[in-house]
């Protein structure tokens, strides 16, 4: 049974957090003075285990699953991560990926990929230092992502696409030297509007960077023209040098929502489910992984929540709705 939702949109991808925790504060993701030294992450107990993720993604295989992203929190904290790929690349089939700030991946890329991850994508916000340290808020050097992306490169995970989150005032500067960087490397670049995730980073539409205006920046130095979606739900609109040396790609999910094609459900670090980066609620399914639930049970509590689906957030975003309590980023999984 492959389940569409109210919509008739089907669940295609599956984004799993695999920890709450971090080792940056990302000033737009888990600013210090919420994420301080007092702030209550989940206990053991409550993350689920990898063979209960395993598990779960083996039953969503059922539904049509076709892609999963594992990310959080910073991924790569969690210990031992490449038994958790391990695991899932013996499942089969579906395109199965990772997205990391990078701090950690020149020591984990080669056992990443030997566990049989296909490819990576990495967060990095500038090239220049004092202000990729400023925004990652923890002091951490652009040289160390830089030398995670060649160790990523060296060992195969490819293609290779870097996020950039792009906050008005903060690094607006980093967009042309990011793309002359990035032009030519065979990796993808991929401009991401500031986003009113969780309830803690005080987003206000004027900090937003147009896509709009990203892509005339890049254009009026180094020439573009668009490129077609590649499938349906794709998040990215792409654009590729006219000089035939790659493509960047926008992430307009304020200045023009792709909710209408979102394919796209999120596991928490708990085993909560939920269907929209902005939502307020989950489906808590720890306690039919761990109360003896069949896994037709738990296919049917998903496909349940799966056809009542209504989320369109992005496409109502108003001046209202930025100030809902929603669930923070870091813990519903970016
Ligand atoms: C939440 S992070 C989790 C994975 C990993 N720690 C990382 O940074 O790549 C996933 C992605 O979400 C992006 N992100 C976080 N907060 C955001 C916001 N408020 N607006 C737009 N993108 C955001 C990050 O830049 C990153 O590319
Ligand atoms: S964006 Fe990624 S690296 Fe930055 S604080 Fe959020 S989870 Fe951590």
């Amino acid at each position: 049974m492959i389940p569409l939702d109210t919509l008739g949109r089907p669940l295609h991808d599956l984004r799993i957090s695999v920890t709450d925790r971090c080792n940056f504060r990302c000033i737009y993701c888990m600013p210090k003075e919420i994420f301080g030294k007092d702030y209550q992450f989940l206990p053991r107990a409550e993350i689920l285990t990898f063979e209960e993720i395993e598990r779960l993604v083996r039953i969503f295989a059922g539904l049509g699953l076709q892609k999963v992203r594992l990310t959080g929190g910073e991924p790569l904290v969690r210990r031992d991560l490449e038994r958790l790929v391990a695991m899932l690349a013996a499942l089969g089939e579906f395109d199965l990926t990772l997205t990391t700030n990078g701090s950690l991946l020149a020591q984990k890329a080669k056992a990443l990929a030997d566990a049989g991850l296909k490819r990576v994508t990495v967060s990095l916000d500038s090239l220049d230092d004092a202000t990729f340290r400023r925004m990652n808020d923890v002091d951490f050097p652009v040289a160390k992502v830089l030398a995670g992306i060649e160790a990523a490169q060296a060992v195969g995970l490819a293609p290779i696409k870097v996020n950039m989150v792009t906050k008005r005032g903060v690094n607006e500067a980093s967009i042309l030297p990011m793309a002359r960087y990035f032009k030519g490397t065979g990796i993808t670049l991929r401009f991401i509007e500031f986003m009113d995730v969780g309830s803690t980073n005080g987003w206000r539409l004027d900090d937003v960077v147009p896509a709009r205006e990203i892509v005339a920046t890049i254009d009026r130095e180094l020439p573009l023209e668009p490129v077609q979606p590649g499938y349906r739900g794709e998040v990215a609109s792409r654009y590729r040098y006219k000089d035939g040396s790659g493509e960047v790609g926008v992430i307009a999910s304020v200045t023009q929502p792709f909710c209408a094609d979102c394919t796209r459900a999120r596991l928490s670090a708990d085993g909560s489910l939920y269907t929209c980066l902005f939502a307020t609620t989950g489906r808590d399914l720890r306690p039919l992984l761990r109360g003896g639930a069949s896994d037709d049970e738990i296919t049917q509590a998903i496909a349940e929540v799966w056809t009542e689906r209504t989320d369109r957030y992005s496409e109502l975003r108003s001046s209202d709705t930025a100030g809902l309590r929603k669930i923070e980023m870091s813990f519903i999984g970016g």
